[in-house]
């Protein structure tokens, strides 16, 4: 047998390390996140540039391409007729729907969205080519035909979910999330929750998953064998080959729960942490505030110009007759009326006005990111939430302390105003942004370096097999115990009737021969 020298074993051991580093340093990553929401792509883009930075080769299919070129990062970009949801949700005069009818308005947009990254001439070119990728990066939120690509790639796969985890993403990694304290997300609950409570939430959690495995599934099955020509007849089993599964949430903002080593929270991993200075009209508008600015938006996927001309009002009327600035995300060049007080543009530098010292309350419709960037920078808030998880993002923000919350259906001038005098002038409000701040920000590091440790740890270690749970083996009965179960009490339970029983039949043969005994006596 042939001895290694110990030249030959340094040399094996720098191919080695050359190609561990290699593979390391320069994956090939897909990413796709398939929404025309900015916000959903706003809570990846950072991730992804950190990436593309650390001299992986990124390519991103999304409807947000970089305005400027940036090395390592190639944008695919799909267009969208951009969804206007502003006729349903502007006045919060939702139509009265079924639970059932409110999942179902998802999935022409869900449907239409994945159709338009399978049936992209670049993606198309990739299947049949037959090329490969390390690593493929997908937006989690019942897109399942996109899942499956990874197969097709050879590629590992990540799951990022912008507002955390529900039972249908959970099942993406076999996580866990008890129904008796973790309230579902379209719900209105804390982790505390009484009976009833628990069983509303415990209804639209069911309802989740009866709509995702009887009608979204199947469209995403469909989809998938009319765009990817050797499809595999192990759909169900491809789709959900999580290796790794990013959590937009942490316990410091949202509750505290278990989950399985593969989920990871991220919350925050978004905010790119270096607040620049503001534009100087701006910033000379907040100062000129001697008691501090109002910072109100609405975020990115609403349009506050499309606001009814009574909210409009209301709101101005409130702004006018506050001692503050405030600076208003409205999309229009114009407000008509616009009292002196008010600062209007289409866009603000977000994450730069709340770190601005004396910007003092952020009025939001408490979407997750904006709630996590205000906890990022310790500001207090009063929310009108509009829909979707915002509504349990400002329940868990009152609770918590640091927020006031007002109906945005039906909201007064004389509420408003109250809200944010009370949120402005009561300091506990500033005080517990403060303490909830401290907390987020006490971690052993940065949600984006842990976002990018865990990718990096997935493609080092293959996929980490190691780290998913054994569930991904169990069918339904084994998982719940329900076979096991069955035996433990079962048994028990049959051997005891099975005695009664027997003892019952003793007894009636006893008695029938003692009756024979004494009929015979008597005959005697
Ligand atoms: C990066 O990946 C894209 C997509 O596969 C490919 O077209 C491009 O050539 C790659 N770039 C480098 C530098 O490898
Ligand atoms: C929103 O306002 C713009 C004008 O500013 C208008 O063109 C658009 O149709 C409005 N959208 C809705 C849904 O009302
Ligand atoms: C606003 O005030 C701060 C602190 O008082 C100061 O450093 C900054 O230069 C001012 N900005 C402008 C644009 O006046
Ligand atoms: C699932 O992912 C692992 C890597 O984590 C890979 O080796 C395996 O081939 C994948 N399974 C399927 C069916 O694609």
């Amino acid at each position: 047998m042939k001895k290694y020298t110990p030249l030959t074993s340094l040399l094996l051991l720098l191919v080695i390390n050359a190609s561990f580093f290699e593979s390391l340093n320069g994956a090939k990553i897909l990413a796709i996140f398939p929404f025309s929401g900015r916000s959903q792509y706003i809570c990846a883009e950072n991730y992804l540039k950190a990436l593309a930075a650390r001299g992986h080769n990124v390519t991103v299919i999304s409807a947000f391409p970089q305005a400027k070129p940036l090395q390592n990062f190639n944008d695919v970009p799909i267009v969208f007729e951009s969804h206007d949801w502003s006729d349903i949700i502007l006045d919060g005069n939702f139509p009265s729907i079924s639970t059932w009818e409110a999942l179902d308005l998802g999935i022409d947009f869900l449907t239409s969205s994945t159709r338009k990254v399978l049936e992209h001439p670049e993606v198309q070119k990739w299947l049949t080519n037959g090329d490969t990728f390390d690593l493929l990066i997908v937006e989690a939120l019942e897109q399942d035909a996109l899942y499956a690509l990874a197969h097709h790639f050879k590629a590992l796969l990540v799951g990022v979910s912008s507002f955390g985890t529900d039972i249908r993403i959970d099942e993406l990694v076999d996580n866990v999330s008890p129904l008796s304290y973790i309230p579902a997300v379209t719900s209105h609950f804390t982790d505390h929750m009484n009976f009833y409570q628990r069983l509303e939430s415990l209804y639209i959690s069911v309802l989740d998953m009866l709509h995702y495995h009887y009608k979204i599934l199947p469209l995403q099955y469909d989809l998938y064998r009319e765009y990817v020509k050797n499809p595999t007849t192990d759909f169900m089993e491809i789709r959900k080959n999580f290796s790794l599964l990013l959590l937009n949430q942490h316990f410091s903002i949202g509750l505290p729960r278990p989950y399985v080593p593969n989920a990871i929270e991220v919350a925050g991993f978004h905010i790119s942490h270096k607040p620049k200075s503001l534009p100087t009209d701006m910033e000379e508008f907040i100062n000129a505030s001697a008691n501090g600015a109002i910072y109100f938006s609405l975020g990115s996927n609403i349009n506050s110009k499309n606001l009814s001309k009574e909210k409009i009002s209301i709101l101005m009327k409130v702004f006018a007759a506050l001692p503050y600035n405030i600076l208003w995300k409205f999309e229009a060049p114009e407000l008509p009326g616009k009292p002196k007080n008010v600062y209007i543009s289409k866009w603000f530098p977000q994450a730069d006005i709340l770190a601005h010292p004396k910007v003092k309350l952020f009025i939001t419709h408490g979407g997750l990111l904006s709630t996590i960037e205000t906890i990022h920078y310790g500001k207090p808030i009063v929310g009108m939430a509009i829909m979707y998880d915002q509504f349990i993002n400002m329940v868990r923000a009152e609770a918590k302390g640091f927020a006031l919350s007002i109906n945005f259906g039906e909201f007064t001038a004389a509420g408003l105003k109250s809200a944010i005098l009370e949120v402005l002038q009561n300091p506990k409000y500033a005080q517990r942004a403060a303490e909830i701040s401290r907390l987020y920000h006490d971690q052993p590091m940065k949600p984006l370096e842990r976002a990018i440790y865990w990718t990096e740890y997935t493609l080092r270690h293959h996929g980490a097999p190691h780290m998913r749970v054994a569930a991904r083996d169990l069918n339904f009965f084994e998982y719940h115990s329900i076979d096991t179960i069955t035996v433990l009490f079962g048994v028990p339970l049959c051997l005891l009737v099975f005695t009664l029983w027997l003892m019952y039949k003793l007894m009636k043969i006893i008695a029938r021969s003692w009756n024979v005994q004494n009929k015979k006596e008597k005959v005697n």
